[in-house]
């Protein structure tokens, strides 16, 4: 069993922060259930407001908080240690990711910044759930497999010692 304290949102039992690897994987699925309830929420804000006020601000501070966490995981503790070993054609993957992730920041910064009661916000989060669903997507397509080969023992336990410092832990 996990301590709480070295749990994170988006760690499960067999994805602690000391599987970097598999953590990246366990908080890819965790975002996609907060984008689920960010379209849940924006769909129902006519109906029940209420609930679907609640269920926005928590997936926005999820995305703000855990999905900002994770992505700094990758630009800033995995891809600057793969991009020294990987091909070239790696190394443009990654290009393509960062340039992904300032996209889906942009889209959520949008999102932060549009009223709920805007008639633009429900597309505005459809928006930010496509383009993060399609990021995840194509980062799976190579990056944890490119990690996992490239990354040494060493290298592991620093990526997961930069990511557990990001989180406080
Ligand atoms: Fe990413
Ligand atoms: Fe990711």
């Amino acid at each position: 069993m996990v301590p709480v304290s070295q749990l994170s949102a988006c760690v499960t039992p067999e994805a602690t922060l000391d599987q970097p690897v598999e953590h990246l994987r366990a908080c890819h699925r965790r975002i996609e259930q907060r984008l689920e309830a960010l379209e849940r929420g924006a769909a129902g804000l006519g109906t029940q407001p209420d609930e679907a006020r609640a269920v926005i601000a928590k997936s926005l501070r999820f995305l703000e908080t855990n999905g900002a966490w994770h992505t700094e995981d990758e630009e800033q503790s995995v891809f600057p240690r793969l991009l020294a070993k990987i091909a070239p054609g790696d190394r443009e993957f990654l290009r393509q990711l960062s340039e992904q992730h300032e996209r889906v920041e942009a889209l959520v910064a949008r999102l932060r910044e549009t009223p709920l009661d805007d008639p633009r916000f429900p597309s505005a989060a459809a928006d930010v759930a496509r383009a993060y669903r399609e990021h995840i997507a194509f980062e799976e397509t190579r990056l944890l497999e490119v990690a996992r080969v490239a990354l040494n023992p060493a290298e592991i336990a620093e990526v997961a010692a930069e990511m557990k410092a990001r989180r406080g832990l």
